[in-house]
């Protein structure tokens, strides 16, 4: 059988994880072509293309959108930019791949379901946090029964954001300050998510620590969040964005279930005969980890649906990021009623 025609890819962003997508597309060798690449600082623009050998380049994201050559779209752009960029790459009959948050509220989060569904387009979300190895690994023990009936979990995601704000400003400065619950929290919430599905109840408290006074003293950095699912099971988010770094993992994952735990790489079988305490490590196959292995995931996951067309089943679909915004909107305000328990928005 012949090989398909690669896709054409136009990327719109040129940071370090915009650098990640690239590496990715050229590791994967074979599915896409990066033909466009758009960014504001001509530095990093022409850098970046000559380093991947991209042909073509821009500041201006809708000539990018206007090349017939780029079927697709991957979006790397700051947050609030996200919305406006998939609206218009959907329009233009692009399928997209969108890094996270997809966007940054649920009504944006509902207008791109509905766009998705009228131009019959794929939109895939790059949740890195549902696309890591030890993620992967989890969720074949969780699908094949080995861990039972969850009856708890708990996430993380703890970063201290000094050196971050230093190289993306935009991250503290009015009027598209970073969003914590929606822009950061959401790692840990599409991760709980990944094993407990729908979530039915909220109630968070959240402070802003003041370590570093370049983001806003008026909004929170911190959150401590409590869930109880659809399901039945409950579950543990903690949000950490203002504080020196612990000696934790910066993203962690545990699962308590009926027949088997597991806390980061340790797991607990019950099923083992005569070792119901032991720990073991687990791995998933293939040492290609971090950023670059979970965007190479993704990658080729999209890849995948884009061949394979609308609709088709991927570990991060846009309606998956939707109920994740509104998931963060609830923290947002539950946090406002001092701790008060909130009903997110599941229907989209
Ligand atoms: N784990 C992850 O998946 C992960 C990690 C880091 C960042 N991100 C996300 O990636 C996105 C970008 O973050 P970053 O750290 O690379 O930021 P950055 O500031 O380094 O890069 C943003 C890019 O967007 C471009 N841009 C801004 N406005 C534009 C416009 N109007 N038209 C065209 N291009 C425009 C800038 O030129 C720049 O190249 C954010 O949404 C962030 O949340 C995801």
């Amino acid at each position: 059988m012949s090989k398909p025609e690669p896709i054409g890819l136009g990327v719109i962003g040129t940071g370090n994880i915009a650098g990640t997508c690239l590496r990715a597309a050229k590791r994967l060798d074979g599915p896409f072509r990066v033909r466009a690449l758009c960014g504001l600082e001509a530095d990093r623009l022409e850098r970046l293309a000559r380093e991947y050998g991209v042909p073509w380049t821009t500041a201006d994201y809708p000539a990018l959108l206007a090349r017939p050559d780029v079927d697709a779209v991957a979006i790397y752009s700051p947050d609030h930019l996200h919305f406006p960029m998939i609206r218009d790459a959907l329009l233009a009959g692009k399928d997209v791949v969108v890094t996270k948050p997809m966007v940054i509220s649920s009504e944006e989060a509902a207008e791109v379901l509905a766009l998705e569904r009228r131009t019959g387009r794929v939109v895939l979300v790059g949740e890195t946090s549902r696309y890591d190895h030890r993620t992967l690994a989890a969720h074949r023990l969780f699908q094949d029964g080995d861990l039972g009936r969850l009856i708890f979990g708990e996430t993380h995601y703890v970063h201290d954001m000094r050196t971050v704000f230093d190289q993306t400003p935009w991250r503290y400065q009015e009027p598209h300050v970073k969003d914590f619950p929606i822009g950061s929290m959401c790692h840990p919430i599409a991760l709980i998510t990944m094993f407990f599905g729908d979530v039915a109840e909220v109630s968070a408290f959240g402070i802003n620590g003041g370590m570093d006074p370049r983001y806003p003293a008026n909004r929170e950095d911190t959150f401590l969040v409590n869930l109880r699912f659809q399901g039945g099971g409950l579950g543990r988010v903690l949000g950490a964005y203002g504080l020196v770094h612990p000696p934790l993992p910066m993203e962690a994952l545990s699962l308590f279930g009926t027949k088997g735990s597991l806390v980061n790489n340790d797991i607990i079988l019950d099923k083992m005969p005569g070792h119901p305490t032991a720990t073991l490590q687990y791995r998933a196959e293939g040492g290609y980890d971090g950023h670059n292995g979970q965007v190479y995931r993704y990658m080729e996951e999209f890849a995948r649906c884009v061949r394979e067309g609308h609709g088709a089943p991927s570990l991060s679909p846009a309606v998956d990021a939707a109920k994740t915004v509104a998931v963060g909107e609830a923290i947002k305000q539950s946090v406002k009623a001092g701790g008060a328990p909130v009903r997110p928005r599941m229907e989209f």
